[in-house]
C-alpha cells in the first residue's frame, strides 16, 4: 500500500470572528495515520483491502462532500467499489430537503440489514440529515447497523470517529451544532478530471420559510479568494477544464469577509487561470444578484452563459410568506436586465408549488413567470413541510389533488415551453464538453454545451471524455439534444 506523507488540514476562523488566517493543526491528520495503521494490518493478516462506496443523496454541496469523505478513505488505506459490490463501509451522505429524500435514506438503510449482519458491513450516515435531532435518534433506536453519525460541521472529525469505532466497537454518535470554522486542505478524491465542484461559500443566512438548509448547514461562511484560487489553479494544472463555483447564495460570497462585490471580482480573477475554458455557479438568490455580476457574466470569456436563477413562486403574496424578499416583479425586471446584457442567456429555475394558502390565483401568478420568462430547464416540487422550519407551522388549506392538478400543470407547460427553446438550436453548431458515453445511448458520447443542455452525439476521429468537441445539432427534444460530427477542438 502506498504511504502517503502526513497531511495536516488547515482551520481556518472566520473573519466575522476577528481572527482571519489563524492555522490551527487539529488532530484529523494523526488519525488518518492510526486508521492507515490498522488497515495496513488488516491486509497484512487477511491479504485483503478494506472496501467502501458512498450513496449521495442531495446536492452539490453534497457531491463535493462525499468527494472529501471519499479522499479521507482512500488516504486510510480503503479501496472504493462499485455499488453493485460489498463493502466494508457502506457511507450515507444525506439530504433533508424534502421528505421524500429522508424516505429514500432509511429505505436504502433498511434494505441493507442482510449485508451487515451476514457479510459484516458496517453504515457510516453523516450529511443534512443528521443536523436533526429527531434523526438522530431514530437512527439510534431503530437502525443498528449504522456505527457512525457526524454531521455536515464535523465532516473532518470522521477519522477519529472510524478509529473509535475501529478500536472500541461501540457506535459513536457526533454531531456539532454549529460551525464558526471553515478547514482547508482536507483530502479529497474527485469523481471527474476534466471537470469539478469548488466550494466558494457553505451556509445561507436567507431563512427562506420553507427551507431547512440554513438549520443544517449553518451560517454563511466564505472561504478567502486565495484559498479559492489556490484550488483552482491546481485543478487546472491537473487538466480540469471546468469548475462550478458552489454556495446556497454565491451573490453572498465575501459579505461575512466584509468584502463588497467580491463574487464579481473573484470571476474576473479566475480569468487569468490558464486551463480553465469554463466557469460556472450556483445558486444565485434573485435578491442578491447584482449589477456588477452582470457584467462579470458580460465580459468574462469563460463564465458559461447559463444562470440558475430559483424564483420558487409567482405571487407576491406567497413570496412574502416564504421571505423570499422580492416581488415577481423584481424578478421579472431583473430577467430583462440579464437578458439585455448576455442577449443568449440560458435560464433555468426552482419551483416549489402546493405552499401553504396557495390559492388558485396564486398559482397562476407562477404560471405566468413561466410563460414570460422561457426557462430551459425547472426544478419543480410540492411544497413538504419541514420540522423547525417557520412554514412548517402554517396550515395547508388547499386539498392534494388541487396541488397534484396543479404541480402536472406546471409541468405540461414547462415541459411545452422546454421544448420549444429546444427547436431552436436545431442546425446550430454548440460547443460541448464531452462527460463520456451517454446514458441514453451507450453508442453515442455525451457531454454538456455552454448553456449547460444535455448532447448526445456521434463523434467523428478520436474523441473523449474531457475534450471540447463542435455538434452539430440535428433533433431537439426538452430534455437532451442530438447531434453529429462531434470534432475535437484544434
Ligand atoms: N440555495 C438554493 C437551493 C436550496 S434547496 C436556493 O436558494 O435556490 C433547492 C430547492 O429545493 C429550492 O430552491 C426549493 O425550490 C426546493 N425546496 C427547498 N425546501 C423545500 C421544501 N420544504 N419543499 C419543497 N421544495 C423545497
Ligand atoms: Fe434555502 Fe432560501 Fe437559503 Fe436557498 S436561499 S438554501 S432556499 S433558505
Ligand atoms: Fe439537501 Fe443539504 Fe443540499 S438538505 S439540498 S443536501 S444542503
Amino acid at each position: 500500500m502506498e504511504i502517503k506523507k502526513n497531511r495536516v488540514y488547515k482551520l481556518k476562523t472566520n473573519a466575522a470572528e476577528g481572527n482571519t488566517g489563524v492555522d490551527l493543526q487539529p488532530e484529523s491528520s494523526e488519525w488518518v495515520e492510526q486508521v492507515r495503521n490498522l488497515s495496513m494490518e488488516y491486509t497484512r493478516q487477511t491479504g485483503k483491502t478494506r472496501k467502501f462506496k458512498i450513496d449521495v443523496f442531495g446536492c452539490q454541496m453534497n457531491e463535493r462532500d462525499s468527494e472529501t469523505i471519499a479522499g479521507m478513505l482512500t488516504d486510510m488505506g480503503y479501496e472504493e467499489v462499485p455499488q453493485d459490490a460489498f463493502a466494508d463501509i457502506i457511507v450515507f451522505v444525506t439530504c433533508c430537503v424534502r421528505e421524500n429524500a429522508e424516505e429514500r435514506v432509511y429505505g436504502h438503510i433498511g434494505a441493507l440489514s442482510k449485508e451487515c449482519e451476514e457479510k459484516g458491513a458496517m453504515i457510516v450516515a453523516c450529511g443534512c440529515m443528521m443536523q436533526q435531532p429527531h434523526v438522530v435518534e431514530k437512527i439510534k433506536k431503530s437502525y443498528r447497523n449504522v456505527k457512525i453519525v457526524f454531521g455536515t460541521h464535523n465532516v473532518h472529525t470522521f477519522p477519529e470517529l472510524l478509529y473509535r469505532y475501529l478500536t472500541q466497537r461501540k457506535r459513536v454518535f457526533e454531531i456539532w451544532d454549529k460551525a464558526d470554522r471553515i478547514i482547508e486542505d482536507l483530502p479529497v478524491k474527485r469523481t471527474e478530471k476534466h471537470k469539478a465542484w469548488v466550494n466558494i461559500i457553505l451556509g445561507c443566512n436567507n431563512f427562506c420559510s420553507y427551507c431547512i438548509v440554513p438549520h443544517v448547514r449553518g451560517r454563511e461562511r466564505s472561504r478567502s479568494m486565495e484559498d479559492v484560487l489556490a484550488e483552482i489553479r491546481a485543478l487546472a494544472q491537473d487538466g480540469c477544464k471546468e469548475i462550478t463555483l458552489l454556495g446556497q447564495n454565491v451573490n453572498s460570497y465575501g459579505n461575512d469577509l466584509g468584502e463588497k462585490d467580491l463574487f464579481a471580482r473573484l470571476l474576473y480573477a479566475i480569468e487569468e487561470i490558464p486551463g480553465i475554458e469554463r466557469v460556472r455557479f450556483m445558486t444565485s438568490h434573485p435578491k442578491d444578484l447584482s449589477d456588477s455580476l452582470i457584467d462579470a457574466m458580460a465580459h468574462c470569456k469563460k463564465v458559461c452563459h447559463h444562470l440558475h436563477l430559483p424564483f420558487q413562486a409567482g405571487s407576491d403574496r406567497i413570496l412574502e410568506k416564504m421571505n423570499r424578499k422580492y416581488t415577481k416583479e423584481h424578478y421579472l425586471n431583473l430577467v430583462e436586465k440579464i437578458k439585455a446584457a448576455v442577449p443568449d442567456m440560458a435560464l433555468t429555475t426552482d419551483i416549489i408549488v402546493g405552499f401553504p394558502g396557495e390559492t388558485q390565483e396564486d398559482f397562476e401568478e407562477t404560471l405566468d413567470v413561466v410563460r414570460k420568462v422561457g426557462f430551459d430547464a425547472a426544478f419543480m416540487f410540492i411544497y413538504s413541510p419541514r420540522k423547525g422550519t417557520p412554514a412548517a407551522k402554517l396550515e395547508q388549506t388547499t386539498p392534494s389533488e388541487v396541488i397534484s392538478q396543479r404541480f402536472k400543470a406546471l409541468v405540461d407547460l414547462q415541459t411545452e415551453i422546454g421544448t420549444e427553446l429546444a427547436k431552436k438550436t436545431e442546425g446550430q453548431i454548440l460547443e460541448v464538453l464531452v462527460d463520456g458515453p451517454s446514458k441514453q445511448n451507450p453508442e453515442m458520447l455525451s457531454g454538456r454545451t455552454r448553456t449547460n443542455r444535455l448532447v448526445n452525439f456521434k463523434a467523428e476521429g478520436q474523441v473523449e471524455k474531457g475534450d471540447l468537441v463542435d455538434v452539430e445539432i440535428v433533433r431537439a427534444g426538452a430534455f437532451w439534444l442530438e447531434g453529429r460530427g462531434g470534432k475535437k477542438r484544434g
